[in-house]
C-alpha cells in the first residue's frame, strides 16, 4: 500500500495550479453568482457616482463663481450632498451581500470539509497532527473566504471602474491623459514582483499558523503528561518557538506588503507632478481652464485608486490561493468509504468471519501480518494472545476495513468486506478499544454514541449488563452526570465499563475487544470480567486477552508471533502442546486465580 505523506508543511516552493484553484474557488461561488453581479452593479454604480463631485466642481469654479450667483452655489451644494448620501447608502448594503455570501461560504466549506476529514482513512489521520487539521478547517476556510471575496470583487470592480475612468480622463484631455499612461507600466512591473515574492510566503505563513494550531491542540491534550514530568517549560518553549516560526514568516510578508503600497503611490505622485507641470503651462498659455485641471487632478486621483486596489487585490487574492490550496489538498485526499457502485449492503450478518491467506503492512515491503489463513464460526469466541508487536491489533483492525489488506481477503459472511457498504459493514461490529474514548458530555450520551436512538430504559440496562449501573447513579446527576473531556472524570475502571456498555447497547453480531491491561483491583476486575461475558455472549468475539479468566472463556485460543498463528487450540490444548503458548502463559499469568 502505498502512502502519501502530507505531514509536512507544504514545500514553500511547490508550484500551485493557480488556474486550477481559481476555477475551483470560482465553483464555490457559483450559487451566489447573482448577488455578485448585483454588488459589483453597484460597486460601479458608486464609481460613477463617484465621478459627480469632480464634475460639480468643475462647474463651481468655472461658472459658479464667475456667475456670482448665491442660489446656483447652494443648489450644486445640495447636489453634492445628494450624491454622498446614496453613495452612503449603497455601500451599506453592499457591504452586507458581501459579508453574506462570505458567511455561506465559510459554512460550506467548513462544513464540506469536515466530513471529508471525517471520512479519511486511519491512516491518514495517523498521519496528520489534529491540530493542523484543526487549523485548515478554521483559520484557513476563514481566511480564504475573507481574501476571496473581497478579492474578486474589488478585482472586478476595479478593472472597470479602470475603463471607465481611463475614457473620461481621455474625453476630458487626451494629451494629459497620455503623459499619466506613462507611469502604469512601472505600476504594473512592481505588481507583478511583489505578487511573485507574496505568493510563496502567504503558503509559508499559513504552514506555520498550521503549526503553533497544532503545537497547541499537542500540547493542551498531554497537559496531564506535562504536569506529571513537571515539563511545563518544555511545552512553553517548544510553542514560543512555533510562534516565533509564524511570526518570522509573517513579518517576512509584511515587510514586502508594507514597501509595496507606498511604491505604487510614489508612482502616481510622480504622474501628479507631471500633470501640474504641464497643466499648470497649458493653463498659462490659455489651452486650459483651472476648473479643467482642477477636475483632471481629481480624476488622476481616481483612476490610480483602482489601480492601487488591483495590486492590494493581489496581496488578497494570494492569501486565498496559498489557503485553497492547502483546503483542496485535504478535499483531494481520497476518502475510505468509495464503495464500488455493486457494493453489496449487509443486513444483519450470523457473523462468520474469514481470513483468506492475508498478508498485510502499514509500509510497503514491511509486512505485519503474514498469510493469516482463519475461520470463525458464527458466535465463536476468539482470543488472540502473543508478545507485544505481534499484529494482534493489526489483525482485527482488517474486519471493519480500518485498514485494506495488501494480499488475500477478509470475508464476513462470504462477503469480501471490500465489496461491502462501508457503513453497513461497521453497523455489525462493536469495538472496545484498549484506551477507552469518552466524548465530554453526560454518561447517557456516552453509552448511546452507539445508537443515539436509544431509550433511557435500554441506556439502563446496558449499563446494568455492564455493571455500570451502581456508580453511575451514585454519581451526582447520575446518568446525566459529565464525563469531562476524553473521561477524564471517571476512573479507568468506569471507564471501560462505560464503553462495554456502549458496545452492549450496540448489539452487534461481531465484537472486537482490545481487552485492557491496566490493573484494576480485584472486584473491579471481577466486574468487568462479567459484564464481558455478557457482551460476548452469543457474538462472534475478537478478544485480544490479556487476563487468563477470557482465555478460557475462549472457544479457541490464537497465539500469535512475527504476524503468524504459531498455536492455535483451547486454552487446555495449548497447554499440554508444552509450546510458545505453554511458556508465555507460565510467564504471563502465574499466580492468577483460574476464571
Ligand atoms: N499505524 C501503524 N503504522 C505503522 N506501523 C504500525 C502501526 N500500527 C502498528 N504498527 C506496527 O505493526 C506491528 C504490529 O503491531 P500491532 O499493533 O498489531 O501489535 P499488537 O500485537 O497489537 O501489540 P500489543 O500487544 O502491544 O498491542 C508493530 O511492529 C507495530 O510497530
Ligand atoms: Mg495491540
Amino acid at each position: 500500500m502505498r502512502m502519501r505523506t502530507i505531514r509536512e508543511p507544504l514545500a514553500a516552493d511547490r508550484p500551485v495550479d493557480v488556474r486550477g484553484t481559481l476555477r475551483r474557488l470560482a465553483g464555490y461561488l457559483a450559487p451566489y453568482r447573482l448577488l455578485i453581479v448585483l454588488s459589483i452593479a453597484a460597486s460601479i454604480g458608486l464609481s460613477l457616482l463617484t465621478l459627480l463631485p469632480a464634475m460639480l466642481t468643475r462647474e463651481i469654479i468655472d461658472t459658479v463663481i464667475p456667475s456670482n450667483s448665491a442660489a446656483q452655489a447652494l443648489s450644486v451644494g445640495l447636489l453634492l450632498a445628494l450624491v454622498y448620501a446614496v453613495r452612503a447608502a449603497m455601500v451599506v448594503v453592499n457591504q452586507y451581500i458581501i459579508t453574506w455570501i462570505g458567511q455561506q461560504l465559510v459554512y460550506n466549506l467548513s462544513k464540506e470539509l469536515f466530513g471529508h476529514v471525517q471520512r479519511l482513512p486511519m491512516r491518514f489521520h495517523e498521519s496528520m497532527e489534529t491540530g493542523q487539521i484543526m487549523s485548515r478547517v478554521t483559520n484557513d476556510v476563514g481566511s480564504l473566504q475573507q481574501a476571496l471575496l473581497g478579492g474578486a470583487v474589488t478585482a472586478a470592480v476595479s478593472v472597470l471602474n479602470l475603463v471607465v475612468y481611463l475614457v473620461v480622463l481621455l474625453f476630458l484631455n487626451w494629451q494629459m491623459t497620455l503623459l499619466i499612461l506613462t507611469t502604469v507600466p512601472a505600476t504594473v512591473a512592481s505588481s507583478i514582483i511583489v505578487s511573485s515574492l507574496l505568493r510563496p510566503r502567504y503558503r509559508d505563513v499559513q504552514a506555520k499558523i498550521g503549526a503553533v494550531t497544532a503545537s497547541l491542540q499537542e500540547n493542551v491534550a498531554g497537559i496531564r503528561v506535562s504536569k506529571a514530568f513537571a515539563r511545563e517549560e518544555r511545552s512553553i518553549a517548544q510553542f514560543a518557538l512555533r510562534t516565533q516560526d509564524n511570526y518570522d514568516a509573517s513579518t517576512r510578508t509584511a515587510r514586502i506588503q508594507a514597501g509595496y503600497g507606498p511604491t505604487t503611490q510614489l508612482i502616481g505622485g510622480l504622474g501628479t507632478c507631471l500633470i501640474l507641470w504641464y497643466g499648470g503651462s497649458q493653463i498659462m498659455g490659455q489651452n486650459l481652464s483651472l476648473g479643467e485641471l482642477v477636475a483632471f487632478m481629481s480624476y488622476v486621483t481616481l483612476f490610480y485608486s483602482p489601480i492601487n486596489s488591483l495590486t492590494s487585490v493581489n496581496n488578497t487574492l494570494q492569501q486565498a490561493l496559498a489557503s485553497a490550496d492547502r483546503v483542496f489538498q485535504f478535499l483531494d485526499e481520497t476518502p475510505e468509504d468509495l464503495d464500488p457502485p455493486d457494493a453489496v449492503v449487509l443486513d444483519r450478518v450470523a457473523g462468520r468471519v474469514d481470513f483468506q491467506h492475508v498478508w498485510f503492512g502499514y509500509d510497503p515491503g514491511q509486512p505485519v501480518l503474514n498469510d493469516i489463513d482463519l475461520h470463525v464460526r458464527p458466535g465463536e469466541i476468539i482470543a488472540l494472545v502473543g508478545t507485544t508487536g505481534a499484529g494482534k491489533t493489526s489483525l482485527v483492525n482488517l474486519i471493519p476495513r480500518f485498514y485494506l489488506v495488501t494480499d488475500g481477503r477478509v470475508e464476513i459472511d462470504g462477503h469480501d468486506v471490500r465489496d461491502v457498504r462501508l457503513d453497513s459493514l461497521r453497523t455489525q461490529i462493536a469495538v472496545v478499544l484498549q484506551e477507552t474514548y469518552l466524548f465530554a458530555s453526560s454518561v447517557r450520551q456516552n453509552i448511546a454514541f452507539s445508537r443515539p436512538e436509544a431509550s433511557l430504559d435500554e441506556v439502563v440496562a446496558a449499563a446494568r449488563a455492564a455493571n455500570a449501573h451502581e456508580f453511575i447513579v451514585a454519581m451526582p446527576d447520575g446518568y446525566d452526570s459529565d464525563v469531562g473531556q476524553g473521561g477524564s472524570k471517571l476512573s479507568r475502571g468506569e471507564r471501560q465499563r462505560l464503553a462495554i456498555a456502549r458496545a452492549i447497547l450496540a448489539d452487534r453480531p461481531i465484537l472486537i475487544l482490545d481487552e485492557a491491561t491496566s490493573d484494576v483491583d480485584r472486584e473491579t476486575e471481577a466486574l468487568i470480567q462479567h459484564a464481558l461475558e455478557r457482551v460476548m455472549h452469543g457474538r462472534t468475539t475478537f478478544v485480544i486477552a490479556h487476563r487468563l479468566a477470557t482465555i478460557r472463556k475462549a472457544d479457541r485460543v490464537l497465539v500469535m508471533e512475527h504476524g503468524r498463528i504459531i498455536e492455535q487450540g483451547s486454552h487446555e490444548e495449548l497447554l499440554r502442546l508444552e509450546g510458545a503458548y505453554a511458556r508465555l502463559h507460565r510467564m504471563q499469568f502465574a499466580g492468577e486465580p483460574p476464571g
